[in-house]
Order: C-alpha cells, then structure tokens, then sequence
C-alpha cells in the first residue's frame, strides 16, 4: 500500500495502472477510519483492480470551527486498517495541495440540499461538492462508494455527478451499525459509556415507528420518533424528516412515493449524530 500526499505522484501513479487498463474505485474519507468506513474499502477492493481511499477533513464543509478542530484524527491506525482491507493507495493532501486557493464555487443542487442537513449546515454540502469534485477529478475513478448513513450527501453526490456528466459509477453502501443498533460514527468516539446507551435509542426508536406506520402518517410519526427521542436522557432532536428518497421532499402520506426514508440529526451531549431508515 503507497501513501501519497501530493496531486502530482497520485496522477502519475494511477496513469501507470489506468494505461495497464486497470480499474480504479474510490473512497473518499475524512479519516478516524472504522467498520463503517472498512465496509466501503472492502467493497470496492472487491470491484476494482485498484482502491484509492483519500484521507482529508475537508475545512469547506465544516460551519463550525469548533467541531473542525474537535474532528478526530488517527492517521497512523487509519493506514494499519487500510493496509489490512487491501487498499492500494491512500491519498493524504495537505490543505494547501487541495485548496492552493479558496475554492468559490456554488453548486446549484435545486431543492436538494434546501432540507435536512442542507438547511442544518448552511453551506455543508457545496463544501462536500467542492472536495468531491476535485477528488474525482485527481482520482478519476470508475467507481467511487458512498455510505446511505449520509444520505442525502450520497444523493447529491448523485446529483454532481449527473449535472456535470462525470464518467464514475456512484455506489451506495448500507449503513454499518454497532451491536446496539448505534450507526457507526467517527463522532461516535467523543460519547461516553451513558451517552452510547442512550445514543443507541435512536435507531431502536426509529425501527419501532416503522412497525406504526401501518396505521399512522408520516405527520405522526414524525411526532413519534421526535418525541420519544427528545423522551431519552441528554438527547435531543434537530430534526427528523419523513422524505422521498430521491427529491428528499417531505411526503404527507405512504402513498406519495415508493422510496420512503425517515432521517434524523440529534445531538447527544455536543456530539451532533445522524441516522436514517428506510419506511418503504
Ligand atoms: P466520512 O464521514 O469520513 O465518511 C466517509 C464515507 O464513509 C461516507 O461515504 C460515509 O457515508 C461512509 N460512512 C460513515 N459511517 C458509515 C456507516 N456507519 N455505515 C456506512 N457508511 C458509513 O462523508 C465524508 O467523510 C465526507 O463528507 C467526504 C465524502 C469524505 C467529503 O469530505
């Protein structure tokens, strides 16, 4: 497995494997690597003659200097894991390699990232498209891996890929979860023993209104899941959002759609955690 920090010995290296007509996938990561994170390593080890995972905690997709520095970094046990799953090359720029200028591109993502984590982090997602598309335009992979636990960054990335016609094959993978039910989380690691039992309610609370929505709306649902989360000790809900899974618009009834997911932000403590599940 090579490290590599600079743009240029990455270009160099992977033109070499792409002239020997080898496929190359991608992952890009911010690092504090686990079982989440591997899932998506190994999957595109599998697929692909080449794997690139890029490690970089993007400071334009950060609206809050606080949680940038509070960001974990374990880069030495990140490369042992990588170099155990398989990877070929980890790409680790510097800031400066990545933005040698302020990036000041506005992405138009339409109603996309108007909701949920897109109106909870004004700006998070044109700094998610920012560093995205410059990965993959160093990169250049064939396919590239997503995990559905930030979904709608997974849905956007869809949306960049199709507005600018970019020859990569977008794959979403499902969400990795601790024994508890807990999503795995590079935040996760800020939580204490209480705050992880607690934070575990989450998902267990999210489960149980699927068994509701038989008989209830997507409107008390929502009342459900936000209640009985706000109900559990040091937890409390940013927002939850019954939507179509494509246009991430709000559906008022089971009908409107045939891909229905319900996503949540909730913070536990100050450690801000997302999760999201599917209802159809
Ligand atoms: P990061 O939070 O490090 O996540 C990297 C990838 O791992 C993302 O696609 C994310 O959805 C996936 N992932 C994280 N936890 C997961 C879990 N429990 N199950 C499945 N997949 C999981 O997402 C980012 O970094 C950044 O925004 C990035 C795309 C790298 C751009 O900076």
């Amino acid at each position: 497995m090579k490290v590599i920090h600079t743009i240029t010995d990455l270009e160099e290296l992977l033109q070499q494997h792409r002239q020997e007509g080898k496929t190359i996938g991608f992952v890009p990561t911010m690092g504090a690597l686990h079982q989440g994170h591997i899932t998506l390593v190994k999957r595109c080890v599998e697929e692909n003659d080449i794997c690139v995972v890029s490690i970089f905690v993007n400071p334009t997709q950060f609206n809050n200097r606080e949680d940038l520095r509070l960001y974990p970094r374990t880069p030495e046990k990140d490369y042992e894991l990588l170099e155990s799953t398989g990877a070929d090359i980890v790409f680790v720029p510097s800031e400066e390699e990545i933005y040698p200028a302020p990036d000041t591109r506005v992405f138009d993502f339409g109603l996309l990232d108007k909701v949920m984590e897109g109106a909870y982090r004004p700006g998070h997602f044109n700094g998610v498209a920012q560093v995205v598309s410059k990965l993959f335009a160093f990169v250049k992979p064939h396919k590239a891996y997503f995990g559905e636990k930030d979904f709608q960054q997974l849905a956007i990335v869809r949306e960049m890929v199709k507005q600018q016609e970019l020859p990569v094959e977008i794959i979403g993978v499902p969400i990795v979860r601790e024994p508890s039910g807990l999503a795995l989380s590079s935040r996760n690691q800020r939580l204490s023993e209480e705050q992880r039992e607690h934070a575990a309610e989450i998902y267990r609370i999210m489960q149980e209104s699927t068994l509701l929505a038989g008989e209830q709306s997507p409107d008390q649902i929502v009342r459900f899941v936000t209640g009985s989360v706000n109900n559990v000790p040091g937890l409390r809900v940013e927002y939850f959002g019954i939507v179509d899974g494509d246009s991430l618009q709000p559906v008022s009834s089971w009908q409107d759609s045939g891909n229905i997911v319900g996503a949540i932000a909730v913070y536990c403590g100050d450690v801000r955690l997302i999760d999201n599940i599917r209802y159809r």
